[in-house]
């Protein structure tokens, strides 16, 4: 990342607990992952609270200096487009483009201060999606606002899946993205590929039937259900999910089920390797 390519633009914690449902108990309380939290005083103002908060951001391999001088560069030209496109916004809760460049300015002036602590303390950590260092199920709740979804024309579809399945992996309990729209306004168009996971008919169980579905065929057929170990389940998804988005959708025309690309072929690997789990506990019981 080049930071003459960024345009630092930082909301606050006020905005970041409406766009995400935050209390006050789940800032004191839980652990929190910000992705792409950038020059926003999120972190500063729930460190404040005596919150646990980490945030990581490509921004943050700069120095302090390096991104005060970036914002001096860039807020008046920021300014400038906002008063010319204002019609574009709603001024219900920030009700005019003075307030909102004032919260705008303050945020990032708050972060600024913040900054060269925060490093020290870890809070600001140089990591960039889709790929983060953290431990599985390191955090309680993950949060991604003002980045996916927003830069659909930047960022492809591969890198929403990835990035999205990285904050499961390190979430224990939620991820929460804000907006789903794009630079336009337009509902992302990655929206719908992503969201055909979240097709659950029933109340609770939907991964136990799908996999009681599937094994019905392998049992069928003189085979063990395949079971696929906890370790691997985001393989699982990522291969699922890959496999999904690369097979043409079925509808009345639809001459065969199973679709044999690559990313077939990679599933069909993985179910192989995962067979073995199910031969190593047969065998486990025929020893005892
Ligand atoms: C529009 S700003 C939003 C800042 C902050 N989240 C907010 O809402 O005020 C988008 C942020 O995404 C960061 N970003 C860009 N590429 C990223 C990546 N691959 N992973 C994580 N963050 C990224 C940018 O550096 C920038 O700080």
């Amino acid at each position: 990342m080049k930071l003459a390519n960024v345009v630092p633009w930082g909301r606050n914690l006020q905005e970041y607990k409406k766009m995400f449902l935050l209390s006050q108990k789940d800032l004191q309380s839980k652990k929190i992952l910000g992705c792409g939290d950038g020059p926003s005083s999120f972190n500063f103002e729930v460190t404040q609270l005596q919150g646990n908060i980490t945030s990581i951001d490509p921004i943050y391999q700069f120095t302090k200096d390096d991104i005060q001088t970036r914002i001096d560069e860039t807020s008046s030209v920021v300014s400038e487009q906002l008063r010319k496109n204002q019609n574009d916004f709603i001024w219900k809760n920030i009700k005019s483009v003075d307030e909102l460049i004032n919260i705008r300015l303050t945020a990032m002036s708050n972060f600024i201060n913040d900054y060269e602590n925060g490093k020290n303390e870890k809070r600001y950590i140089h990591q960039e999606l889709p790929k983060l260092s953290f431990e599985d199920d390191s955090f309680d709740v993950v949060l991604s606002s003002h980045f996916l979804f927003l830069y659909s024309e930047h960022f492809d579809l591969q890198f929403h899946i990835d990035s999205i399945l990285e904050m499961c992996r390190v979430s224990k309990d939620e991820v929460k993205i804000f907006p789903l729209l794009n630079l336009k306004n337009k509902k992302s168009e990655y929206l719908e590929p992503i969201a055909f996971t979240s097709i659950h008919p029933f109340f609770d169980g939907n991964g136990l039937l799908a996999r009681l579905i599937s094994n019905l065929f392998m049992l069928k057929n003189g085979y063990l259900p395949i079971i696929v170990s906890n370790e691997n389940r985001y393989e699982y998804i990522h291969l699922l999910s890959s496999y999904n988005l690369h097979s043409p959708k079925l509808n009345t025309t639809t001459k065969t089920l199973i679709e044999e690309n690559t990313h077939y072929n990679k599933l069909y690997d993985f179910f192989t390797k995962e067979y073995n789990n199910s031969l190593k506990i047969l065998e486990e019981l025929q020893e005892k």
